[in-house]
């Protein structure tokens, strides 16, 4: 099975080996276009494709609600995918079954098979930090699928403007300034969730020694994601063995 993660700067893709929930081989990465386009991007998904020659059912991510196949928002992403028929788009250009799925969800189903959800039952929220913030929300393991709690509001602002990664790197935030943004953040979805457990996504979840010790005062456990940058990639494939 075949797994592509769109996301802000990379579009990445690999086989997947659905027994182990990991990459059967070294994922191929290209660079985003800017903008972001539709057609822009679906070359970069077939060129992704294309480097491992595969043909067959493909899970795509994006960075986005889909609802059946359609892009319905694109914060991070150029706004041309709004009601465009993506699966419809990516399906004719590759020449095959296509699923698309948002990238947190995808990421969520595959940390809750593979990772650090596995076997949770509860509200589990995972949060994918990255250029936005992503959510996947799970009640006893099934997906509420579209969650956006990145674009709750904090203070007056979109959460994810103020505790994604960029944010940390475009404003040069210190880790505990910035952690101190991400647990106002939490504590919000807490109020508004009373989740058992956080998971931690993004390339963030690599080093939670950074952040996580300066995190009190949530009630559910908080835990890095396992997975880490290959969840997307293996939530996808996942999709695409349903199809
Ligand atoms: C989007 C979400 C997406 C997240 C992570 C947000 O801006 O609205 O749909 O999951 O970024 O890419």
């Amino acid at each position: 099975m075949f797994g592509v993660d769109i996301g802000g700067t990379g579009i990445k893709g690999a086989p997947v080996d659905l027994d182990r929930g990991d990459l059967s081989e070294e994922r191929c990465k290209v660079p985003t276009p800017h903008p972001a386009t539709p057609e822009g991007v679906i070359e970069g998904v077939a060129e992704v494709v294309a480097h491992f020659g595969y043909r067959g059912p493909l899970g795509v991510t994006f960075p986005g609600v889909v609802v059946d196949g359609v892009t319905r928002t694109a914060a991070n992403v150029d706004h041309g995918w709004i009601g465009v028929d993506a699966r419809k788009l990516l399906s004719e250009r590759l020449g095959g079954p296509v699923v698309v799925l948002n990238d947190a969800d995808a990421a969520g189903v595959a940390e809750m098979t593979f990772g650090a959800g596995r076997g949770r039952g509860g509200t589990v929220i995972l949060l994918t930090l990255g250029t936005g913030i992503g959510s996947a929300l799970f009640v006893d393991g099934k997906l509420v699928p579209n969650t956006e709690l990145g674009h709750l509001e904090l203070h007056g602002h979109d959460a994810e403007r103020r505790a994604s990664v960029k944010a940390r790197e475009d404003e040069e935030l210190s880790w505990e300034h910035w952690a101190h943004r991400l647990k106002k953040y939490l504590a919000h979805v807490e109020m508004l969730f009373s989740p058992d457990l956080f998971v931690i996504g993004g390339g963030v979840s690599r080093k939670p020694d950074k952040f996580l010790p300066h995190i009190h005062g949530i009630s559910a456990e908080i835990v890095p994601a396992e997975l880490q940058n290959n969840a997307g990639i293996v939530g996808a494939a996942m999709a695409a063995a349903k199809l």
